[in-house]
């Protein structure tokens, strides 16, 4: 069998002075789509994110931390990458620029440089931007940073230079070999007018700045961040020997509007000057906004993704991420507009037809995928429009026009509504005239799922693996090959798989509260007080067993002030977004409470009802995963994984009784 071609894409690698919010996962779930649907196009693909962890800031935060830089970004990368691994988003490559096998491959590619007579000694200076980590072309002494707006500092430093002016025509040429280097189009006019204008060498060491990778037997040189960063797509993926890996050059780097330059002016030349391979494209996305403006901490409108996940699952996100902007433009973040796409396109259409589908299969077929019988117009013209959808699709897809790719599969979805709506194989009787004809709509309707499925695979990874299964179609969704895939080959007879929870409806209002207040406690996790350790809700993740000995003695006084009652539970349900958690309602003789206890991996919700429980009635109201929650159940946390078993009551007390 020929070897697989080979696709190799990457993330920009983010700073470490901050955590992700949703324009940094914007950028990474581009990339996991592009992933998952190269592999079914049959490229062995390898991703790359990672951590951008040298530069002032990081200096400056990791001293305002209170910890040694090394230290601190340890502790970042780790938030990265275990945010990315909860999101289903990691890569197969994550790269730190505080990496072993990264050092080396910068320090290489400068060994290079000077080898080919590409680096030389001198002094510059300059306004510098401490926030972007670059110096200020043309800027004067109190002029701010174009990029950022914030004020430049002078700095006079000794400095290595790279001749970049060298690469002027040696870029242009390039550009028009590679007319599709640069994408947007947009974007590739303004790097080559600005290549066109001149360019001047640049310097790439520093020896203002510790907190860097030193420059072999020239310290205190520090190589600049910017060079270092760049060189991280290398050295992912071998560094030195990149050619046993076999995955050099890239064929695609996604980045954010704002660093294109880095990435189609600064990286070519550094690889020209090196004589390596040069990427295939830099793709230049826009940014998602908040009221207009960049999501930034410090304006306090930044949107986290894990409350979204939380609430309505990641492949609604992954969804309306590329569903609602044009993959390239800027466009606006808003709550609103993402719960309303989650309930028309995501519960009402591909969830609703999906589990309605199934649910006629089993009630007219005993659960089985029937055959189709004679075809009427109307079934071929449903055929005709999926096929044709395929081709657009993924033609789509192939231009990164991800919005549209979607939209033309949801109208695929409309379509089969409308036929559902109109054919109404449910007032079919039972002749045989009849059962075939049910027979035929519902194998049309089952095969245009089972390809809306697969196309919709790239983007929503794990529903469509559950449509897959409830199709009982062979094998796993994603080894389906999209080159091979058209309207036809739909398994019949197999078996339906159980009934799958898709998109559950949700009240758009409390839905938006909900996401707003888990956002918040993220954000300041200080303001809701820690629970104490035996006591649930155990979703804190704390535990007896890892609980710290109490030493301390309180006297009766301290004790007096917990108000300690029997409560009854009236009502107990899980909550959608939130696997331990349980919303119950509990009666502590003066009026009933919401309580949410985390209890629901131990417990399940009707054997609690009627229950006898402590409660502790006197705590601040405090909000759990957007849940308020008003009191304290009492448990008693046992085992190594701090199991919660509720403390009860051997003999009957009334409710409401104080415990004392
Ligand atoms: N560390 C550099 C990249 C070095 S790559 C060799 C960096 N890091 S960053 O963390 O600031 O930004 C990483 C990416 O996130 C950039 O591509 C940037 O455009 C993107 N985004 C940051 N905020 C964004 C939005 N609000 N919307 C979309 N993307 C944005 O730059």
């Amino acid at each position: 069998m020929p070897a697989k071609p080979k696709f190799y894409l990457t993330t920009p690698i983010y700073y470490t002075n901050g955590l992700p919010h949703i324009g940094h996962t914007y950028t990474t779930v581009v990339a996991d789509v592009i992933r998952r649907y190269k592999r079914m196009r049959g490229y062995e693909v390898v991703m790359t994110t990672g951590t951008d962890e040298h530069g002032v800031n990081v200096e400056r935060a990791a001293k305002k931390a209170g910890v040694p830089e090394a230290e601190f970004v340890a502790k970042m990368a780790d938030a990265w990458r275990g945010l990315w691994d909860e999101l289903g988003l990691s890569a197969e490559e994550f790269v730190r620029t505080t990496d072993l096998r990264h050092v080396r491959t910068v320090q290489w590619l400068f060994k290079l440089f000077r080898e080919n007579g590409y680096v030389y000694k001198g002094h510059y200076t300059g306004q510098y931007c401490i926030y972007d980590n670059a110096f200020v072309n043309d800027a004067k002494p109190g002029d701010n940073c174009p990029d950022c707006g914030r004020p430049t500092e002078t700095l006079t430093e000794e400095n290595y230079f790279f001749k970049l002016s060298a690469f002027q025509q040696p870029l242009l040429d390039f550009y028009k070999k590679n007319p599709d280097f640069i994408q947007p189009e947009s974007r590739k006019n303004e790097i080559v007018s600005f290549v066109e204008g001149g360019l001047k060498d640049l310097s790439i060491t520093r020896t203002t700045l510790r907190w860097g990778i030193p420059v072999p037997g020239e310290e205190p040189h520090v190589f600049y961040v910017w060079f270092d960063a760049l060189t991280a797509y290398l050295s992912a993926v071998g560094g030195p020997d990149y050619e046993k890996r076999g995955m050099w050059p890239a064929d695609l780097h996604l980045v954010g509007k704002d660093i294109v330059r880095f990435h189609a002016v600064y990286w070519p030349a550094f690889l020209m000057a090196a004589m390596l391979p040069i990427p295939k494209q830099v793709w230049a996305h826009g940014w998602f906004l908040m009221d207009a403006s960049k999501m930034s901490k410090s304006k306090g409108n930044v949107v986290l993704p894990r409350p979204i996940a939380n609430m309505l699952g990641m492949d609604a996100l992954r969804y309306f991420l590329l569903r609602e902007v044009v993959f390239g433009q800027d466009g606006n973040f808003s709550y609103d507009a993402l719960a309303t796409r989650y309930n028309s396109d995501l519960a009402n259409g591909l969830g609703n037809l999906a589990s309605r589908t199934a649910a006629m299969i089993e009630k007219s077929f005993a659960g089985k995928i029937p055959k189709a019988g004679k075809l009427e117009p109307q079934d071929e013209a449903l055929a005709r429009e999926t096929q044709t959808a395929i081709g657009d699709v993924l033609d789509y897809f192939e231009k990164m026009n991800f919005a549209r790719a979607l939209e033309s599969l949801w109208a695929v979805i409309a379509a089969a509504d409308k036929y559902l709506t109109t054919e109404k194989p449910w007032s079919l009787g039972d002749s045989e005239d009849d059962t075939q004809r049910k027979a035929t709509i519902l194998a049309t309707i089952a095969e245009l799922l089972r390809i809306v499925t697969v196309l919709a695979h790239p983007v929503l990874p794990d529903s469509t693996v559950k449509i897959w299964t409830l199709l009982g179609q062979p094998g796993p969704v994603s080894a389906v090959e999209l080159d091979g895939l058209r309207w036809g080959h739909l398994k019949t007879g197999v078996p339906l798989g159980k009934p799958q929870t898709l998109f559950p409806r949700v009240e758009k209002v409390e839905a938006i509260e909900r996401i707003e207040s888990m956002a918040n406690e993220e954000l300041n996790p200080t303001v809701a007080p820690t629970p104490a350790p035996a006591v649930t809700p155990a979703a804190s993740g704390a535990t007896a067993a890892t609980a710290p000995a109490v030493t301390e003695k309180i006297g009766i006084e301290d004790f007096a002030k917990i108000e300690m009652r029997v409560g009854q539970i009236k009502t107990a349900e899980r909550i959608v977004g939130a696997d331990k958690l349980l919303k119950l309602t509990v009666d502590i003789g003066t009026e009933i409470r919401q309580i949410c206890a985390g209890i629901a991996q131990y417990y399940e919700p009707e054997t609690l009802i009627g229950r006898k429980v402590a409660v502790v009635t006197n705590l601040a109201p405090r909000k759990l995963r957007g849940v308020e929650s008003n009191g304290m159940i009492i448990a008693a946390s046992v085992g190594p994984e701090g199991r919660p078993v509720l403390a009860s009551f051997p003999e009957d007390v009334e409710i409401g009784a104080r415990l004392k």
